[in-house]
This record gives structure tokens, C-alpha cells and sequence, in this order.
């Protein structure tokens, strides 16, 4: 499984980038708005940031398909590694089926269920992001809604990739795994989590002191 940082703090980006296990970034409006950076100023530090093919994923907030269509061809101008994000709507749907054939790809978002993921799929979407922590907050299960949706992308050969997105804790991480997403797009304090252990931290306090004793 790929990781994504969900994040728009440039700082901390950078800090997550320097880890060398990301292979993409997921920015959403709040989260960008929460820096009060410009968008389009922000995606393009981060698209220089990065490497060459990293996604920087990016979303349009037209209500409308000519509107979205619109925002993403001014979004993938910055640079080849954007991917647009667009919402399960309609017209989000309609957006997608034409910014395919242009080579820009998509990532669709605020997916709950494997119907939705389908028909994404069918318009041609590059990614579709199935959230677990907004399902799980409304009494769903999301990890079991991941697990539909893998299972009937496994039925044909969609190309379209899956990333667990609205991740809450390490649990929603090893879930995703062990459900075969390809990505899971996971905020810098849930990363940390991951490599961060008790254990780990008092064994190099024991090995520091147990040499600083024996040299
Ligand atoms: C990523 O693409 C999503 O926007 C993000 O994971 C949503 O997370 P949240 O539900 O914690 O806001």
C-alpha cells in the first residue's frame, strides 16, 4: 500500500516528504483554508517540492461540470503531477468523463459507497477516495464499506485506484491494508503514530545507556 500525506501545511510537508515514504499529497478546501496560503501558489510549492510523478491532489469547487472543468484545466497548468480532485456528484461525474481524454487525471472524492465508486470508475477516474472516519462518525462501518467497494473492483480489471481517505487513527491505516486499498492518505500525527513506539523509544534509551556504561 502507497502512502498519501492528507495535508496543506507546507511545513509540514516538507517534514512528511523528508521521510521518503510518500508517494503522494491530498489537500482538501478546509485544509487549505486553514493555512490562508493562495491555492494555487501553495500547489505549486508543493508540486516543486516533490519529486517528478509524486500526485498532488488538488480539488475544484465549481457546482458545475462546465465550472469544474474549467478550475482543473487552470489547476493541472501549475504542473503534471496534479490530479484533481472532484466530488461524487453528478456533475462531478460528468467533469471526470471530460478531463480524461484530456490526460488529467482525477481523483474522486467524498465516496461512501461501492455504487459510487463504480459509476467513478466509469466515468474514468484515476482515484476514488472512500472516507472512513466521516462514515464511521455517522454510525457506518467505513472499513466495511472499503471492503465492498475492493471487492467489486476485483470482479472486473478497473485500473481505477482505491485510497482510503478521512483516516482517524493507525487502526483505519492497518484496516486499509489488510482491504488491499492502494493508497491510504494519512494526516502527519497518524504517520507519526506509525513509526512512533513506546517500546522502540525505551530500547534506544537501554542501548544508550547500556554503552555509555560499557565505553
Ligand atoms: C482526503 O482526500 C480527504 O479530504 C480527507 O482524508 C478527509 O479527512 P477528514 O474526514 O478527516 O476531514
Amino acid at each position: 500500500m502507497e502512502f498519501f500525506l492528507d495535508s496543506a501545511d507546507f511545513s509540514e510537508i516538507q517534514e512528511a516528504w523528508n521521510l521518503g515514504v510518500i508517494s503522494g499529497i491530498t489537500t482538501n478546501p478546509s485544509l487549505v483554508a486553514k493555512t490562508g496560503e493562495d491555492f494555487h501558489d501553495l500547489i505549486r510549492r508543493i508540486c516543486h517540492l516533490v519529486d517528478d510523478g509524486v500526485a498532488v491532489n488538488a480539488e475544484v469547487m465549481a457546482p458545475d461540470a462546465d465550472g469544474m472543468v474549467r478550475e482543473a484545466a487552470e489547476l493541472a497548468a501549475i504542473h503534471p503531477n496534479v490530479v484533481i480532485k472532484i466530488p461524487m456528484t453528478s456533475a462531478g461525474l460528468q467533469a471526470v468523463k471530460r478531463l480524461d481524454p484530456k490526460g488529467i487525471r482525477t481523483n474522486v472524492t467524498l465516496v461512501f459507497a461501492p455504487g459510487q465508486a463504480l459509476l467513478a470508475a466509469a466515468a474514468g477516474a484515476t482515484y476514488v477516495s472512500a472516507f472512513l472516519g466521516r462514515f464511521d462518525d455517522i454510525g457506518e462501518d467505513g472499513a466495511a464499506a472499503l471492503a465492498d467497494i475492493r471487492d467489486v473492483f476485483g470482479q472486473y480489471a478497473i485500473k481505477c485506484k482505491i485510497i482510503a481517505a478521512s483516516i482517524r487513527h493507525p487502526v483505519h491505516v492497518l484496516q486499509a491494508a489488510r482491504i488491499g486499498a492502494d493508497i491510504a492518505t494519512v494526516p502527519f500525527k497518524i504517520l507519526k503514530k506509525l513509526y512512533e513506539h513506546p517500546l522502540t523509544q525505551q530500547g534506544i534509551e537501554k542501548f544508550n545507556a547500556d554503552w555509555a556504561k560499557g565505553s
